[in-house]
């Protein structure tokens, strides 16, 4: 190859290669309005914004990847919390990660900086960024809590939760309710023993939780729902 050739090569690949980047990012931007629905930006969405940097929650947590690695990132908080939960957790995170090794301070945020930043959390999770970050995906989560139905049809735990309608507040896989933790997210951070003990008196473990309690099932009866949700495979990760 002369000198010439490899010149040629240096320059035409770059310019190609910056005029694809410069182009794909003018397409993205045209996008954003679309992938973000921005209208559905509210000026609450946007007040919880401002308290989220307020209190400088980035300095733990991630959105979008942009954050500290500390705590968990919050684009899908709002999917595997629902609203109630993450109200929970700004409210009173003493109570809400007592028993957790990480610890989230108490950020005394007003009632309304609260419900401020679960709208931003629920518009944030709306975004449409290719199903990021993958391990908060809710299709894998289903996937996963489809395999895991399949191999347990006849689970004895899986009948506890449907008889005791435990989906009226969580979910699991496509249904339930949004007034509790996704049980996928359960198991990500519990194990049966510790979920067969929450379940006979949840106000022992976090007082004003707001769960039931269920002390009228067995101890057998309680190990299995505890078995069968540390068993789903959520995805790992943070
Ligand atoms: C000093 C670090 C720190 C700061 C600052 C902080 N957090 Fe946290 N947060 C944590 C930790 C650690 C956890 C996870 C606790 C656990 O699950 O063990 C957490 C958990 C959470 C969760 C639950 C996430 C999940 O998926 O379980 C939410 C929601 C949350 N924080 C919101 C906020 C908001 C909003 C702010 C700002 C007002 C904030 N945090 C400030 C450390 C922090
Ligand atoms: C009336 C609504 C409601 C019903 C019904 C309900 N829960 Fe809960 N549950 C909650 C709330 C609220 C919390 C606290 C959520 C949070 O962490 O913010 C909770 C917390 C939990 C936790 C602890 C989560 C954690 O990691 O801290 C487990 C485990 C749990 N529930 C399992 C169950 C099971 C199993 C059933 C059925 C037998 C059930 N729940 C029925 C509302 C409910």
């Amino acid at each position: 190859m002369t000198e010439k050739t490899a010149k040629w090569i240096f320059w035409g690949g770059t310019s190609v290669s910056l005029l694809l980047f410069l182009a794909l990012t003018v397409d993205t931007h045209r996008q954003f309005a679309a992938l973000t629905h921005a209208d559905k930006l509210s000026d609450q969405v946007v007040s919880g914004k401002r308290a989220f940097e307020k209190h400088n929650c980035n300095d733990c947590h991630t959105v979008l990847g942009f954050g500290a690695y500390y705590a968990p990132d919050l684009t899908r908080a709002y999917t595997r919390l629902g609203e109630a939960s993450i109200q929970r957790r700004l409210e009173s995170p003493e109570i809400a990660f007592v028993d957790s090794y990480r610890k989230m301070p108490h950020q005394k945020l007003s009632e309304q900086e609260v419900k401020d930043i679960v709208a931003y959390l629920a518009w944030i999770s709306q975004i449409e960024n290719q199903d990021w970050p993958p391990q908060h995906s809710e299709k894998r989560w289903k996937r996963s809590t489809a395999r895991m139905l399949a191999a347990a049809r006849v689970s004895p735990g899986a009948a506890v939760i449907e008889q005791e309608q435990c989906l009226a507040c969580h979910n699991l896989g496509a249904t339930g309710g949004n007034q509790a933790i996704r049980f996928e997210w359960i198991a990500k951070r519990r194990d049966s023993r510790w979920i067969a003990d929450f379940l006979e008196d949840p106000e022992k473990h976090a007082p004003g939780c707001g769960m039931p309690a269920y002390p009228h099932l067995s101890l057998a009866q309680r190990e299995s729902v505890g078995e069968f949700i540390a068993a789903l495979s959520a995805p790992s990760g943070r």
